[in-house]
């Protein structure tokens, strides 16, 4: 299926690893220009070069801390005037910590605003004079399986992005009449370097993975670039028409029924 991705102009955030580089990489191999950021700029020109080695097509790094109001702005403009607009935006970010409820301080909570919701707000409402000037758009949120059911010790990640969740159902609302679509996606567990910081050290790694899959339906753990089809699906034509949900990438994990 050709997803009329050609020439379209995709910012994606946090991107010189994980689940922002294969969310980078679908769409440039469909044919989108891309810019991608993240905060160690060495790693992400190099992500830049290898995404460009690998489908033909243009992409910038910018780097940039997604947190911070004037180095995202920066981001969004050298974006458009480089590329000539904003067409897909890609929201994504480093996840919070983990641990109990009681153990986070003012200063955690904030920073996990900051990082997890704020961020996401600020980048949406920057980008949308680009999509309106362009006569639509595509937002799509990475957030997390925490918003479908209890993930332990992921207070900071369920408050935060239920607010992402909330947020994208009332930009939908707003923007569907410019043909802008807003939509999230609830990773389970795919295997990227925050997924290996997180699982046990007590035990060797692929035995850590193999007892990890055990808990799967689908008996293993995810690969990035199964994230990233969804993106390209997402941010595609044939797409137009699906706004304000959330879609969950997770092997069948979730033990929500809604
Ligand atoms: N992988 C999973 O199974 C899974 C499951 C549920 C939710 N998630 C969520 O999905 C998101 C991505 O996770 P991942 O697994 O892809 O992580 P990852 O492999 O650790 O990659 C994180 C990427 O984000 C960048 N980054 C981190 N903080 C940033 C910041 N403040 N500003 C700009 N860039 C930043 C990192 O580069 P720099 O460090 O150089 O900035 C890196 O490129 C996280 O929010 C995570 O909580 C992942």
């Amino acid at each position: 299926m050709d997803l009329k991705l050609k020439n379209k102009v995709a910012l994606v955030l946090a991107a010189s690893k994980g689940l922002g580089r294969a969310s980078a990489l679908a769409l440039s191999a469909e044919g989108a220009k891309v810019a991608i950021c993240s905060r160690n700029a060495d790693e992400l020109k190099q992500t830049a070069a290898e995404i460009h080695k690998e489908t033909g097509n243009p992409v910038i790094a910018i780097a940039a801390d997604v947190s911070d109001a004037a180095q995202v702005l920066d981001l969004i403009h050298k974006t458009a005037a480089t590329f000539g607009g904003i067409d897909i935006l890609v929201n994504n970010g480093g996840g919070p910590p983990f641990a109990q409820f009681e153990t986070f301080d003012d200063e955690a909570w904030q920073k996990a605003f900051e990082l997890t919701l704020f961020a996401f707000a600020r980048t949406g409402r920057e980008v949308l004079p680009y999509m309106k000037k362009a006569g639509g758009g595509r937002i799509i949120n990475i957030i997390s399986g925490s918003v479908k059911a209890v993930l332990n010790n992921a207070v900071l990640s369920t408050a935060m992005r239920m607010g992402v969740v909330g947020m994208a159902k009332l930009m939908a609302d707003e923007l569907g009449p410019y043909q802008i679509t807003v939509n999230n996606i609830a990773p389970g567990l795919i295997l990227t370097d925050r997924v290996k910081e997180v699982l046990p050290k007590d035990i060797d790694h692929d035995q850590a993975i193999k007892e990890r899959s055990k808990t799967i339906p689908a008996r293993r753990i995810g690969k990035p670039e199964e994230l990233g089809a969804l993106v390209a699906f997402l941010a595609s034509e044939q797409a137009a028409y699906i706004s304000g949900t959330t879609i969950q990438v997770d092997g069948g994990a979730s033990r929500g029924i809604f």
